[in-house]
């Protein structure tokens, strides 16, 4: 089923020159780009975004970190594609991510992770509607697609 993924490169990919790398995961795996901004999230979005983890220790420091600089949020579609770029971004805890995933391949530390992708559908819908108006999602057709799947 065609879906749509709600994806951010936090603050250490855009600031360690990381953003091309990670972005071409998501092309090489044959998955689309259809928006991309790069923004500074207000302490007020960022809440609401991670507003499900409010009772968490590390929530103050998750808001405090992910509005200390540019994040790069996208909307990412493809065939089923929301379980299958969380399984591209590995573990949350870098550590325990498998080499090979995005967070195993470069990041060390759990708040500086890399990248945030939505975990449901139900989160994909909510935080796609936060970051982005329906005008600012690129409906495009890929000449070769056909040909490749
Ligand atoms: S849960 O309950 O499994 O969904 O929680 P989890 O995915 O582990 O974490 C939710 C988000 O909080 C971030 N996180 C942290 N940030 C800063 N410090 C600490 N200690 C910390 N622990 C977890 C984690 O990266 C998740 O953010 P996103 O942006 O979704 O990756």
């Amino acid at each position: 089923m065609m879906e749509k993924s709600f994806v951010m490169m936090k603050p250490d990919t855009i600031q360690r020159r990381l953003m091309g790398k990670v972005l071409s995961r998501f092309e090489e795996k044959g998955l689309q780009i259809v928006a991309v901004k790069m923004m500074h999230i207000s302490p007020g979005l960022a809440q609401e975004h991670y507003g499900e983890h409010c009772e968490r220790p590390f929530f103050n420091d998750l808001v405090e970190y992910i509005t200390s600089s540019a994040v790069l949020a996208m909307v990412i579609q493809g065939d089923d594609c929301i379980s299958m770029i969380r399984k591209m971004v590995g573990a949350t805890n870098p550590k325990e991510a498998d080499l090979g995933t995005i967070r195993g391949d470069y990041a060390l530390d759990t708040g500086r992770n890399i990248i945030h992708a939505s975990d449901s559908p139900q989160s994909a819908e909510r935080e796609i509607a936060l970051f982005f108006q329906d005008s600012e999602i690129c409906d495009y057709s890929m000449p070769d697609s056909d040909l490749i799947y």
